[in-house]
């Protein structure tokens, strides 16, 4: 007897979790089906709320929608710590994004223009004034701009909070990877069959490879580093810094615990997942330049992850144009931002009534149009 749903969800990653979790306290019976319990790039991310800082030129519809996720985020993080009784970490101190030298400087200034363009606001801030927001910044900081309506979540602790929310909402979970999916009914790996009124597609980089579908997404390598101080709980930060280093871009994210998390590559190296010692070097050294307390502090983690990229950078959510099926991936950089908007516009498809407008850019059919 094959086993049966309202909803199947491949892929319990973040944006698979949230949509379960959301789908159950809508009383649908929800079915995720998952490889392997703390595997997802999810898992990996830092955890930023940041479409200000993170925004680039020619990203306008982009950013409209990262903008609409961090105001709903709170909310959000809210119920999951109301119904969970634990805490996500979540923090709303803003990104200080600090430029190391003279070109650094110019080419912060000239991507804050556009920010600025797009109706986001930033703070102009010279050296002194970045170091009393931030004493442990090297004197070498030329200066910044302060991002105060960027933030930031624990990941892990936000993802786990979000399953057991799903789990205590009824959702079932099967450790499989949907390999096949033809007329409402799903193949897992091993042969077991699953069929369901509704199949939603959020397996992240894994998308692209299930029989039956056409997922334009592949996987992103990025590599990030988790730091502790030595002491214990003593955060040498107090807001995320998005630093351009000799034209090279990192990140430091703190959390409450002291944990600081660095990153982070991009790299085209297909489903690669090893850690490389020159990315640990260079995150490490361009951590150093701004943050030369960085040193003293340990290394207590070094990971690798896959973000779902697309074509245009953009997610892809919405009906496929196979019978019953919705994709909900590629978030790329922005799937724990990502999260509770995707969750309330894959709901909403559920139920019948429409996504948010700022959603219509990131349909499926943008690629089903094109050759
Ligand atoms: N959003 C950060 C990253 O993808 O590295």
């Amino acid at each position: 007897m094959p086993t049966t749903a309202d909803v199947l969800i491949a892929g319990g990653g973040v944006i698979g979790t949230a949509i379960a979790w959301q789908a159950a306290r809508k009383g649908l019976d929800v079915i995720l089906v998952d490889p392997k319990a703390g595997d997802a790039a999810s898992l990996v991310a830092a955890g930023m709320l940041a479409p200000a800082s993170e925004s680039l030129f020619g990203e306008q519809e982009l950013l409209r929608l990262n903008l609409l996720a961090v105001r709903r985020f709170p909310r959000f993080a809210a119920e999951l710590e109301d119904e969970t009784g634990h805490g996500t970490g979540l923090r709303r101190e803003g990104t200080l994004a600090v430029a190391y030298d003279p070109d650094d400087y110019a080419a912060l200034a000239r991507l804050t223009e556009f920010r600025r363009s797009a109706g986001l606001l930033a703070d102009e801030l010279d050296a002194r004034a970045c170091r009393t927001l931030e004493p442990f910044l090297a004197p070498d900081v030329r200066g910044g701009f302060l991002f105060a309506g960027d933030g930031s979540v624990d990941n892990r602790r936000y993802v786990a909070a979000l399953g057991e929310a799903a789990h205590a909402a009824g959702v079932r979970t099967i450790r499989g990877r949907v390999a096949e999916i033809r007329d409402r009914h799903a193949r897992l790996d091993d042969g077991t069959p699953v069929s369901a009124e509704r199949i939603v597609i959020a397996a992240g980089c894994w998308s692209g490879g299930i029989k039956g579908l056409q997922v334009p997404v592949r996987p992103v390598k990025g590599q990030l580093l988790r730091l502790r101080h030595p002491h214990g709980v003593a955060p040498v930060l107090s807001h995320t810094i998005r630093a351009l280093v000799r034209g090279t871009d990192v990140y430091l994210v703190p959390r409450a615990d002291g944990e600081l998390v660095v990153g982070a590559t991009q790299e085209e190296r297909g489903p690669d997942q090893t850690v490389t010692a020159g990315a640990v070097h260079e995150l490490l050294h361009h951590a150093m330049d701004v943050l030369p307390v960085t040193s003293e502090l340990v290394l207590a983690e070094t990971c690798a992850g896959l973000r779902p990229g697309t074509p245009d950078n953009g997610p892809i959510v919405g009906h496929a144009d196979t019978e019953g099926v919705i994709l909900a991936t590629g978030h790329y950089r922005n799937g724990i931002l990502m999260s509770a908007v995707t969750a309330d516009a894959v709901v909403a498809l559920l139920t019948g009534r429409p996504p948010a407008p700022e959603w219509a850019p990131f349909s499926p059919e943008r690629f089903a149009r094109q050759p």
